[in-house]
Parts: structure tokens; sequence; C-alpha cells
């Protein structure tokens, strides 16, 4: 088959080339099967699909038998840490739209911050998966996207009677869906709604329309984040004061470093006015750690994406001061720490951004695979100390980066500062994010990878209280350059 070299090559395509992936995917055929099959990039099979259905899907004429319709043994997260190792495809929900997410997020969203009768918001509602759960929780739902055609999709996978009573809720509301942007919510009131769950399509990572004006996913990642502000202000305006607002958004890679997005959007709805009540960590599964992969991983000293940020604001009852500038919160004190000597792993080297250890031996076995590729040394933090205000630990920060990269012995490529979140008044404190502003500016530091520690025994932390159990930290990396 021919090879394409671009997208716009796509309108002169050979319309036999595109009947045939088209076909292929319709036979369910994975899109890796059909790029290695017909010597297409996986970018190219995205465009065949949005110019056929006007959507980033494998088949939109794919009918569903409901075969259940709750997923089996459902628990509550009561962790930080959330990884689901299948999609769910309980009801209509399916996993052909491009990116959707799994229907545990918004399921789990939203048994914890609604009852029945609440009204949710999904204003990216792509395929309609929050629609679907809100339908079948007994929630009142408005869903919009930019595409007309996911509007479309969403009302067919709409099309079912949910059992009523079986979820604790006595009837079912019929979902509003429409054509909107997510910028300007016109035709919502102000105060009105409970949730919002919010799955917006980062910055050019998945393309999800052939232009169509206002889709956030044609943008750079500057711009997106620019945008997602707008996105913040209008989320606050239509919120209830307490209520929450969930935002699924991960990070890009340029120049085989870290595009840190993530907290780039935290940081705009911070700006809104919000409050940060839960940071989570939410663990992809479908990330390729062995063979090649393992080996460019190594060669190439990188770490493939296998994280995305969920983060729960709240719209405070009252104009709350916002926590992070002020001298409340208190933050350890960053120290350097020597590591070594290096042990040997049984383990090969971890080769994705998310590390996995057992809770005994989290120290030895992240020690190893920090000596293995970044550096000796390690900032972390003082235990004990009564604390710092923020901007107080932001120059401490920088301090301690100093001594580090002026010290006589230092050899270091790689500058690795450890960070975990915690709560102080009911907020959580992004600590990852407090770092990173701190060394933005750094002239001989560029952010190299983000990388979440969690442990590999979740099923005994659950907090206490209302709140999700804090498991996970980070480690900000960064390249010493000049
Ligand atoms: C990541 S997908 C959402 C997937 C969804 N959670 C699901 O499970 O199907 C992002 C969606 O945002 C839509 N979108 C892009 N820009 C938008 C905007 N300005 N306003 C509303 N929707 C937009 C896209 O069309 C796409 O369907």
């Amino acid at each position: 088959m021919a090879r394409l070299k671009s997208a716009q090559e796509l309108s002169a395509l050979d319309s036999d080339l595109v009947s045939a992936v088209l076909e292929a995917k319709r036979r369910g055929q994975s899109d890796a099967q059909i790029a290695k099959q017909m010597k297409l990039s996986l970018r190219q099979l995205e465009q065949i699909a949005i110019h056929a259905y006007g959507l980033n899907i494998s088949n939109p004429d794919r009918a569903r038998r409901i075969r259940a319709w709750a997923p089996q043994q459902f628990q509550l997260e009561g962790t930080t840490v959330w990884s689901f190792k299948h999609r769910g495809n309980w009801a209509t929900h399916h996993g052909q739209y491009r990116g959707n997410w799994s229907p545990y997020i918004p399921r789990n969203l939203i048994l914890r911050y609604t009852k029945p009768g609440d009204l949710v918001l999904d204003p990216f509602v792509g395929s309609g998966t929050t629609a679907i759960e809100a339908k079948l929780l007994g929630r009142r739902c408005i869903a919009r996207d930019i595409n007309p055609a996911c509007v479309e999709l969403t009302l067919k996978s709409l099309q079912f009677l949910p059992p009523l009573g079986l979820f604790n809720s006595a009837c079912y509301f019929e979902p509003e869906v429409s054509v909107g942007d997510a910028r300007d919510l016109q035709g919502i009131e102000s105060d009105t709604v409970d949730l919002v769950c919010a799955h917006p399509p980062y910055a050019g990572i998945i393309s999800y329309s052939a232009g169509i004006a206002g889709d956030l996913s044609q943008l750079s990642a500057e711009a997106f984040v620019a945008e997602m502000r707008s996105v913040a202000s209008e989320c606050y305006r239509v919120l209830k004061p307490g209520g929450k607002c969930a935002v699924l958004i991960g990070d890009a890679r340029k120049e085989k470093h870290i595009v840190p997005i993530g907290f780039r959007v935290i940081e705009a709805f911070l700006s809104a006015g919000f409050l940060l009540r839960e940071l989570v960590i939410k663990i992809q599964h479908n990330c390729k750690t062995t063979g090649f992969w393992y080996r460019r991983s190594i060669e190439h000293n990188f770490l493939l994406l296998a994280h995305e940020y969920l983060p729960i604001f709240e719209k405070p009852e009252r104009n709350n001061q916002c926590l992070l500038n002020g001298d409340a919160v208190k933050l350890p004190c960053p120290i350097v720490e020597e590591l070594g000597p290096l042990e040997e792993l049984a383990e090969p080297l971890k080769t994705s951004s998310v590390w996995v250890f057992p809770n005994n031996a989290m120290k030895r076995h992240v020690a190893a695979n920090v000596l293995r590729r970044y550096s000796s040394r390690l900032i972390s933090h003082s235990e004990g100390s009564q604390g710092v205000a923020p901007a107080e630990y932001k120059a401490a920060l920088w301090q301690r980066a100093g001594e580090v990269l002026g010290s006589p012995a230092c050899d270091a490529r790689f500058l690795v500062v450890e960070a975990q979140d915690f709560r102080s008044n009911g907020s959580v404190v992004p600590a990852a994010k407090l770092v990173l502003d701190a060394l933005e500016s750094h002239p001989r530091l560029w952010l190299k990878e983000i990388v979440v520690l969690a442990p590999q025994d979740l099923a005994d932390a659950t907090a206490a209280d209302a709140n999700l159990a804090i498991v996970h930290k980070y480690l900000i990396v960064y390249e010493v350059i000049g």
C-alpha cells in the first residue's frame, strides 16, 4: 500500500485504502495492527476516521447489546491512586471513541459528591460516558460538546431505560445533550450545578475534529492552557457554592522533556478561585514496558507517560483566601540527601512515569532507579522541622538546587526533587506544583520527567474521614544544562 506523508494528503488518498482502513476498524482490528498492515501512522488513521465520520471513532454504527447494568463488585476509590485494569463496558459504554474516559471515573465522582436528583455537568462529553452514568445513577445531567457528531453519538448511547430502584434512585432523568463551547456555558444559570466532570482534550495529543472552530484539541499547549482559564471561570460561575469540579488532564512531551500541562491547568482553576479538595493520580494500563520500548527508554533515558491528573476542585462557600499564598500552610524543609551505594536489583529499571513498589521496599527501589538513571543526590524533605511558608520553601529549594549544582563534587546531569501533597485546612497543597513553580525560571534546569511513586498495596490505605488517603509521591526530574 502507498505510504502517506501527511494528513493533507488525505484528500488525494486512494479511496480503496480509506475503505480498507474503515472496514478493518469496523471488524474491530486495533489501530496498531491496521497501521502496521497498511503502513500508515496512527495520526493518519485518526485523520481517516475524522474525515469519514466527523469523529475520532472506530465504528460509530456498532450496536451494543447491554450485558450488565453496573460494574461487578464496585467499590468507591479510597486513595489518591486510581487504577482500573479494565475500562468498564456495562450499559452502553464502549471504548470506541478515541481517548474516552473509563466510566469508573464519573461513577466514582458522581457517587462520592452528589445524591440522586443533583445536577451534573459535563462540558466535554465526547461519546457520552458521564451522561450515561448520570442517567444510570438517577442524577440530572447537562452534557455538551463542541462537535455536533459527539452530540449524536451521546444521544445514541442514551437510548436505554435503566432498571429503576437498582441504584437507590427512584427515577431517572434524561440528560440534556447539546452542542456547546465549554468556554462559554451560556444557558446554564449561575450557582445551579452540583458537580462538573470535565475531560478536555489536552493540547493536540489526540485530534477530535477536522478543524471545528473552538475545538481545543487543535491548539498548542500554551494556547490550550490559556483557553482553559475561560473554562475554569465558567465552571466556577455555574457551580453552587460547595459544588465540586473534577478535571482529567495529562502532560505532554516535547524534545524528550515533559510539558507539565496538568499542573498548568491546575493553576488555571486555582486562579479562578477554586480550592483543591483532592489531587488524584489516574494510572494508565496500556503502557509498553518490555522489549523495544524498554530498550528505547534506557538508551534515550525517557519514561513513557503512564499517568494523568484528576484534580477535584471545590467552589468555596465564601470567598476564602487562596491558601497557597498565605502563611497558614507550612511545608517541610528541603534537604539534599546522598543516595547509595548502588544495590543490585532483581527487577529491571522502570520505564514508565509511574513507579509502583511494595511499601516496605519503596525507598530501596526508588534509590536504585534514581541512581541508575539520574543522580546520586536527591532533594527530599527534613522530617520534624516546624515547616516553612510557601515563599520560604521556594527560596530554600532554589538555594538547595544551587548547592547541588555548585558543589565541586557535582557531576550532575540531573537534579531530582521528591515531593508529596498534603492537606492543610481541608485543602490539598499540591507539593509537586510548588516545586515546579519554584524552579521554573532556573536558568540551568530543564524539566525532564514527573514520576509518580505509588505503593503496591492500596487495599488497606483508606482515609478515616471523607477525604481520600494521600498515598502517592512525586519525583520531579530536571536535566542540568549550561
Ligand atoms: C477527551 S474527549 C472527552 C471524552 C469523554 N470523557 C468520553 O468519555 O467520551 C474531549 C472532547 O472535548 C471536545 N471539545 C473540544 N473542544 C471543546 C470545547 N471548546 N467545548 C466543548 N467541547 C470541546 C471534543 O470534541 C472531545 O469530544
